[in-house]
């Protein structure tokens, strides 16, 4: 399977509002295979269709250690999220693989629930989503929006990393 060319931060595909998935077809399943590889290879546990320069509602995730667990992808068609009544926010470090070396707190909700399009054509929900799983349903949620982490961090944060961002749009 092909590695995927990961759009940098600066280019445009990664600021548009990404389109819904109609109906999920083998390219497409085979396009969330490919997906799936360049994350891994890459050293990321997830990646939105945006991030390889496509405006539809596909995310890939897969949380898990890749020396001490069984790999455990997921594929998601058109993933919507709430937050559960009991979350309570939580501070921790991010990263993307569309913007490189670059590492930031984001607050977030803790627990959520989250409902999809499975590779099946299958809805799914998994409630009580937690920990760098929740993070990153989230995290992967707003590149449809067009949003990145880095609309997030503190303003110090923004100060520190401001130089190398301009670098990376420079370059896009
Ligand atoms: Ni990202």
């Amino acid at each position: 399977m092909p590695l995927l060319d990961v759009k940098i931060y600066g280019e445009e595909v990664l600021r548009k509002h990404s389109e819904p998935i109609t109906k999920v077809t083998s390219e497409l399943v085979a396009l969330a295979k490919d997906m799936l590889e360049t994350m891994y290879e890459a050293g990321g546990c997830g990646l939105a269709a945006p991030q390889i320069g496509k405006n539809i509602r596909l995310v890939v995730i897969d949380t898990t250690r890749p020396d001490e667990e069984e790999p455990n992808p997921y594929i998601m068609f058109n993933p919507e999220w709430e937050v559960e009544s009991d979350s309570e926010d939580v501070e921790y470090e991010e990263g993307c693989l569309s913007i490189p070396e670059i590492w930031c707190n984001v607050k977030r909700p803790g627990k959520v629930v989250v409902r999809y399009t499975d590779e099946y054509g299958d809805p799914k929900e998994i409630h009580d989503c937690i920990g760098l799983f929740a993070r990153c349903i989230q995290h992967e949620y707003d590149h449809l929006e067009g949003k990145l982490f880095v609309d997030f961090i503190s303003s110090a944060d923004h100060a520190l990393n401001q130089l190398k961002l301009r670098k990376m749009a420079k370059k896009a």
